[in-house]
C-alpha cells in the first residue's frame, strides 16, 4: 500500500517535471525563433561584427538599423558613426558624399558634410543670414552672412600704437588685442593690425576689385562677398609686423608667436593652412577672429577650424 502511494508520487513528480522540462524547451524555441527575427542576428548575418552592431544599436535609428539588416553590407558606415565629430542628422549626406567621392577619408567627410562643404560655396538653398544671438561664436562664411546694414554698436577705435591708421574692432575685442600685443612685446615680438572692421560697401569694393584685377575665382579664395566678410563683424583683426608682405607673414616671428599664443588671448587663425575646402578661402597667417579664450583654446587644441568647430559644438548640441 505504501508502495503503492510511493509511485503514485513518484508518477506526480515525473509528470510536473516533464511539464517544467516542456516548457523550458518551448520557451528556448520560442527565444531562438525571436533571436533569428531580431535586427541583431540578421546583422551578424550579413556579415557585421559583435562590435559594429552594438554600435549600430547606439547610434543609429530603429528604421535605420532595420534598412541595413536588408541591404548589402555597408563598409562605410561604422567607421562614419564612430567618428569624433558625427552628427547624426547629416548621416544621409555623409553616405551620399562618400559613394560619391569614395576616396576621401572618412574623417574628411565628415568635416566636409558638417561645415555645409557638399554644397556650392554660397547654394542659395544653404545661405542665410547667421544668428546674432551667438555673440561672440557668430558664425560668418560662404553659407552664413550678416545684413548689409550690421555694424557693431560697439567699435573702438585700436590706437595706432598697436595698429595702422582706422582700425576698428568691438570693444571688448580691442581690450583682448592690447593684452596680446603687450605679451607679444614683451617676448620680443612686434604685432600690428592692419585690417579690422570693415563696412558692407568697403568690402563690396575690395572683392569687385580683386575680381577686376586678378579674375573671379582668385577674388573667390581671398576674399569674401560683401555681407559673407568676417571683419564687417568687428571681431576678425588682420595682423602682419614690419618688413613683410601678407604672402611672406607666416615666414616671421611675429607669425610664429602669433601661432602659439593667440588662442590665449582669445583668438584664433581663422583660414588655416590646408584647409581651403573647409573654409573656402586660401591660407591666411594674418587673419585673426576673436572667439574668446575657451573657444579658442579648444579649437586650438583639436586643431579644427570655426566652422567645424559651430558645426560640432554649436548647431548641434542646441538640437
Ligand atoms: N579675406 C577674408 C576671407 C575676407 O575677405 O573676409
Ligand atoms: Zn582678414
Amino acid at each position: 500500500m505504501k508502495k503503492l502511494k510511493l509511485k503514485r508520487k513518484y508518477k506526480i513528480l515525473l509528470f510536473f517535471i516533464t511539464i517544467l522540462l516542456a516548457i523550458i524547451f518551448i520557451t528556448l524555441i520560442i527565444k531562438n525563433i525571436i533571436y533569428r527575427n531580431s535586427d541583431k542576428y540578421k546583422l551578424l548575418e550579413r556579415g557585421y561584427s559583435y562590435k559594429e552592431v552594438a554600435a549600430f544599436e547606439e547610434k543609429l535609428s530603429k528604421k535605420r538599423i532595420e534598412k541595413l539588416t536588408t541591404t548589402k553590407k555597408n563598409d562605410v558606415i561604422y567607421k562614419i558613426i564612430t567618428q569624433k565629430y558625427y552628427i547624426s542628422k547629416n548621416l544621409d549626406r555623409y553616405l551620399a558624399y562618400q559613394a560619391l567621392k569614395p576616396e576621401t577619408k572618412i574623417k574628411d567627410v565628415i568635416a566636409i558634410v558638417n561645415v555645409n562643404a557638399d554644397n556650392e560655396w554660397y547654394d542659395k538653398n544653404t545661405v542665410k543670414e547667421t544668428d546674432m544671438s551667438k555673440g561672440d561664436l557668430i558664425l560668418v562664411n560662404k553659407f552664413n552672412y550678416l545684413k548689409p546694414d550690421y555694424i557693431p554698436d560697439d567699435l573702438e577705435t585700436i590706437s595706432i600704437q598697436y595698429a595702422y591708421n582706422d582700425n576698428q574692432v568691438r570693444k571688448h575685442v580691442n581690450k583682448a588685442y592690447i593684452e596680446m600685443w603687450k605679451q607679444a612685446k614683451s617676448d620680443g615680438v612686434l604685432i600690428i593690425a592692419s585690417s579690422s572692421f570693415r563696412k558692407y560697401e568697403w568690402q563690396d569694393t575690395l572683392f569687385k576689385r580683386y575680381t577686376v584685377q586678378k579674375g573671379e575665382a582668385y577674388a573667390e579664395s581671398v576674399s569674401a562677398r560683401p555681407g559673407y566678410s568676417e571683419h564687417q563683424s568687428g571681431l576678425t583683426i588682420d595682423i602682419l609686423t614690419t618688413n613683410t608682405t601678407m604672402a611672406s607673414f607666416d615666414q616671421t616671428d611675429a607669425f610664429k608667436w602669433l601661432e602659439k599664443n593667440a588662442y590665449k588671448y582669445g583668438f584664433i587663425i581663422r583660414y588655416p593652412k590646408g584647409k581651403t575646402y573647409l573654409t573656402g578661402y586660401s591660407y591666411e597667417s594674418w587673419h585673426y577672429r576673436y572667439v574668446g579664450k575657451e573657444v579658442a583654446s579648444k579649437i586650438y587644441k583639436e586643431k579644427i577650424t570655426f566652422d567645424e568647430y559651430y558645426a560640432y559644438y554649436i548647431e548641434n548640441k542646441q538640437n
